[in-house]
């Protein structure tokens, strides 16, 4: 089957993309409301975009909650304080992550819903979360405002913060320990990154020698 987009409501794309591009990284966001107070939220349309700088996008969608407020609370906090934290998900918070999906009110601290913990950050007002292996600090670099009160955010790396003991002195990070998880097609689906294979890269002279009978 192929599709024209054009001729497809949001929603059926949606389903389409979500069930074809997989698995795909789930940032667990958190940041801070006008009042100071901690808010989280899981996001699968996620992905770092650069290196120099360090780069990485979230795709928010608007807020489908019946409180009039057109942004989701991440997307409003993001725009207000310009700061934000990425935090990746493994397999053992998994759960805490679904209950920050939850649509609590404006104001309800969704991280302590969930049990987890913040620590403070290096450089932004913005705490991490604790429970996290993996967290990026992050400073706005755009915000591009789509139709239906989506925002496309880029953020820009300041400071990473890396579980001790998953990573060594040469930069080596322990993926198994690291246990990410990816999210799948639906909204409930997800996958372990424990069934890892190697495909290494080859040069020319390398693959031509493969080549040969
Ligand atoms: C694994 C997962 C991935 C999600 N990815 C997105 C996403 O990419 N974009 C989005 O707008 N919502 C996404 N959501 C839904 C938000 O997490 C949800 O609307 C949340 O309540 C928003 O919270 P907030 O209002 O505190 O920002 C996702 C939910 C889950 C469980």
């Amino acid at each position: 089957m192929d599709f024209a987009a054009a001729d497809l409501s949001p929603d059926r794309i949606y389903k389409l993309l979500v069930s074809t591009v997989m698995p795909r990284p789930i940032a667990l966001v958190s940041t801070l409301n006008a009042d100071g107070i901690a808010n989280a939220a899981p996001f699968s349309f996620f992905n770092v975009f650069s290196n120099a700088p360090p780069l990485l996008v979230i795709g928010i969608e608007g807020n489908k909650r019946e409180d009039g407020r057109p942004y989701k609370d991440t997307a409003r906090n993001i725009a207000e304080r310009g700061e934000f934290v990425v935090n990746m998900v493994s397999h053992a918070i998994v759960e805490p992550m679904v209950i920050c999906a939850i649509d609590f009110p404006d104001g309800v601290n969704e991280i302590a819903e969930a049990g987890l913990t913040t620590a403070p950050s290096k450089q932004i007002s913005v705490p991490r979360i604790a429970e996290s292996p993996v967290s990026f600090e992050c400073r706005t670099f755009s915000i591009t405002d789509l139709p239906y009160n989506r925002k496309l955010v880029s953020g820009e790396i300041l400071h990473l913060h890396i579980r001790d003991g998953l990573i060594d002195d040469k930069l080596h990070v322990d993926a198994a320990g690291l246990d990410l998880v990816g999210r799948m097609h639906g909204a409930a689906w997800y996958t372990t990154t424990r069934d890892r294979f190697e495909a290494p890269l080859m040069t020319v002279a390398e693959w031509r020698t493969k080549q040969k009978p």
